[in-house]
């Protein structure tokens, strides 16, 4: 009984919030203007099922689309769409096609604008779009350098380039893979920034400091992946993933620093440390290692490449690889397996969920994209293989453990946790 409540509620949410997609695609397609779409089909610049969408993020009437180059024939990694657009609209190159596009055969880049290879980006609070570049090119077949990996900071009212940091060789190693950033800003705009960028091939944190424009490389125990949660079996492809630190999440400020919720991608834990820590470049290893909490465990087949966080209902919502779905989580509450449930799933419309975000009208959004099919086995592109998908964060924590807890239930958490 319990079960069929539970389905029910599951596709009661879906039908309601989120079918159908706001945007679909069977293929990605582009908004060519200084390059024909033929020209570019035959020199291989474009290879149109070699372009999967893997991170997402709004401003305003834009939706941000990042494309890794994990194969060859991506025209441009960072690309947008408008809201108000149809459901299939092709992709624009960011900031122009000018200085996104790079070509098959590029052995570097043009534009100090230019984003050869990004995961996941970060709008921040002073309508700022912050990148993190790991500058290289078909990194499934045969990885090459073509651009230094860097961090870019564009001015989302002009369009324009306003920073561009490339890391030292210190701060980076061979395996560096480098999947999004997340921005803590300083007082009000124009402001000193500290960004925190997941390196998931190193297992590392890498901190950036916009003021001083200066960058360092934590370490830490807790940034590996669990053994226990490398498997994984997604769209009938089973893989095995030892993939590190990937998600940082930051709380709203305390006393002038933020709570840094992080996970492993292959993981069900989550961790929590202060921000205060980590802005310290000489920070002594032993003092991070404890001062990291575990905070609990989200259950079996809880991996989750993206978080993000409900800065109204303090609810962080996860990506659910292995469930094809979404599960949420109350800050305020414990971390218990009943205390994280999967809110959302479908087979169909959530096969691999690659990102989430929440925007600043507190919706989430949702990438799915097939991950596992693209890059272990084929994509069909006579379906819909990549989906957007949007809900109120307030419409899909309704009536689930999700949803903010009575005075009553705050005061007995709180005995229970003193
Ligand atoms: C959609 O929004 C863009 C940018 O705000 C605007 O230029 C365009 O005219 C709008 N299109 C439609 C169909 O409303
Ligand atoms: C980018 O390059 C342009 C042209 O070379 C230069 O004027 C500009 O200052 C550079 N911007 C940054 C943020 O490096
Ligand atoms: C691809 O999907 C179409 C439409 O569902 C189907 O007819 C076709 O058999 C599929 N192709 C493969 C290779 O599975």
């Amino acid at each position: 009984m319990k079960l069929l409540w539970f389905v029910l509620v599951t596709i009661v949410h879906l039908s309601v919030t989120l079918v159908p997609p706001e945007f679909q695609w069977k293929a990605v397609d582009f908004a060519w203007k200084f390059n024909t779409r033929e020209a570019a089909v035959s020199s291989g610049d474009y290879i149109p099922e070699n372009n999967m969408p893997a991170g997402i993020a709004r401003w305003h009437d834009k939706l941000f689309i990042t494309i890794p180059r994990w194969k060859e024939g991506i025209p441009s990694s960072l690309n947008y769409i408008f809201l108000n657009g149809s459901q299939s609209q092709p992709l624009n190159p960011y900031p122009s096609w000018e200085h996104a596009f790079v070509s098959r055969k590029a052995r570097r880049t043009r534009s100090n604008s230019t984003v050869v290879s990004a995961f996941r980006v970060h709008v921040d609070s002073c309508d700022r779009l912050w990148v993190v570049d790991n500058g290289v090119a078909d990194m499934l077949t045969n990885v090459r350098q073509v651009g230094a990996p860097a961090i870019l900071v564009f001015d989302l009212h002009e369009n324009k380039l306003l920073h561009r940091h490339e890391f030292n060789d210190d701060v980076l190693k061979e395996s560096s893979v480098l999947t999004g950033i997340v921005v803590e800003n300083l007082g009000p705009c124009p402001c000193d920034s500290f960004a925190y960028i997941p390196d998931m091939g190193s297992n590392a944190l890498i901190v950036y400091n916009l003021e001083q424009n200066d960058a360092w490389r934590i370490e830490n125990q807790y940034f590996h992946f669990d053994p226990h949660s490398s498997v994984y079996n997604v769209g009938g492809v089973e893989f095995y993933w030892n993939d590190g630190i990937s998600t940082a999440v930051l709380s709203p400020p305390r006393k002038g620093h933020r709570d840094i919720y992080f996970h492993p991608t292959s993981s069900t834990k989550q961790f929590r440390v202060s921000s205060k820590l980590l802005k310290d470049k000489n920070i002594p290893r032993e003092v991070l290692f404890g001062a990291v909490e575990v905070i609990g465990d989200r259950g079996p087949l809880s991996q989750a490449t993206a978080a993000d966080l409900d800065l109204v209902h303090n609810v962080m919502f996860y990506s659910q690889l292995s469930r094809n779905g979404i599960s949420c989580w109350n800050t305020e509450k414990a971390m218990t397996k009943e205390n994280v449930p999967l809110i959302l799933s479908d087979c169909v419309l959530l096969e691999f969920p690659n990102d989430v975000k929440i925007d600043h009208e507190n919706n989430l959004w949702i990438l799915s994209n097939r991950q596992s099919r693209f890059l272990y086995d084929t994509l069909n592109h006579s379906v819909v293989n990549f989906r957007i998908l949007k809900a109120p964060a307030s419409t899909l924590i309704k009536g689930t453990p999700c949803e903010k807890m009575s005075p009553i239930q705050k005061a007995i958490s709180f005995i229970k946790n003193t």
